[in-house]
């Protein structure tokens, strides 16, 4: 029987993964977006700002075969931006999807939250998703079939228990830029999109809960509150991203796909 890889869907696509590391062992959103283009053929551009997490990704893909390089930078910085961009069009000779997952979040309220930390969220969140967006559009118009992916999350649309002011308004106004961009470029070729996720099991949430004494209890608590009774995982969010980057989806723009086991079904009891 051949051993010969199959032609995936994203077979001949140009991919840049932002934030495509893991700030922790096990599988991220990003990661697993990374893995997954490239078992689907795709030729992938990891950027992240931490160098061992790039790496690591790219030489996962490498060990199963798939092609990767490398970008490392931070990009809140534009210059960082154009030239991640910049290193996808050396790599590959062009860009059809730019997946955008770096995010970060601080608890807290609008009483209780410092304007720097506010600053901070806004310039991961949203002001990198401007930075890398703007310098990805004009190569993105070249090609055919071009689409952009944002990673957002549910407490874009819903409140849960504890306050997450900067979080939740910089998710939102991403959810909107992506739509802004949809508008935009749907007559020129570019799509855009946005996955929710809702309690997804990810290394950044075991970093999130690390001070806890009862990690199990709080996964149990996050799990028992999702319809499905589980949290996601990083591969469901990165399914749901491949499925919208994909030509299987060539007919959608501007849409919000929430990834959340029916979470949004009990609209605001989400203890995120
Ligand atoms: N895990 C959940 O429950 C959950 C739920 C909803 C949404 N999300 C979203 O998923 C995304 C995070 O997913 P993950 O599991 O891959 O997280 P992660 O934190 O493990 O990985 C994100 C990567 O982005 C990199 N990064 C951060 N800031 C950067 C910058 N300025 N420039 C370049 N790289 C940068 C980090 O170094 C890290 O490697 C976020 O957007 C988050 O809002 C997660």
């Amino acid at each position: 029987m051949s051993q010969q890889r199959k032609p995936g869907r994203f077979s001949g696509k140009r991919i840049a993964v932002i934030g495509a590391g893991s700030v922790g062992p096990g599988w991220g959103n990003g990661k697993a977006a990374a893995v997954l283009y490239a078992r689907e053929g795709g030729q992938v551009l990891v950027v992240d700002q931490n160098e061992v997490a790039a790496l690591e990704t790219e030489n996962l893909i490498r060990s199963e075969g798939g092609s990767a390089n490398n970008f490392v930078g931070d990009m809140t910085d534009a210059n960082a931006a154009k030239a991640a961009i910049a290193a996808a069009l050396t790599a590959f000779g062009g860009l059809d999807v730019l997946h955008f997952n770096v995010g970060i979040s601080t608890r807290g309220g609008i009483a209780d939250t410092s304007f720097e930390d506010w600053r901070r969220v806004f310039s991961i969140n949203l002001d990198a998703a401007f930075h890398v967006t703007q310098a990805a559009l004009p190569e993105l118009e070249r090609g055919t079939g071009s689409s952009i992916v944002y990673i957002t999350t549910l407490a874009a649309e819903l409140n849960g228990p504890y306050p997450y002011v900067g979080y939740e308004s910089s998710k939102a106004a991403l959810c909107r830029l992506s739509r802004s961009v949809a508008a935009d470029y749907a007559a020129r070729g570019v799509r855009s999109n946005t996955v929710v996720p809702g309690m997804i099991d990810t290394p950044h949430v075991h970093a999130h809960v690390a001070s806890s004494t009862n990690q199990q209890a709080v996964a149990d608590t996050r799990a028992a509150q999702v319809p499905m009774k589980r949290q996601g995982t990083g591969w469901d969010v990165a399914e749901a991203a491949l499925f919208l980057a994909s030509d299987a989806a060539g007919f959608i723009t501007g849409v919000d796909l929430r990834v959340d086991g029916g979470m949004s079904i009990l609209m605001g009891n989400a203890a995120i």
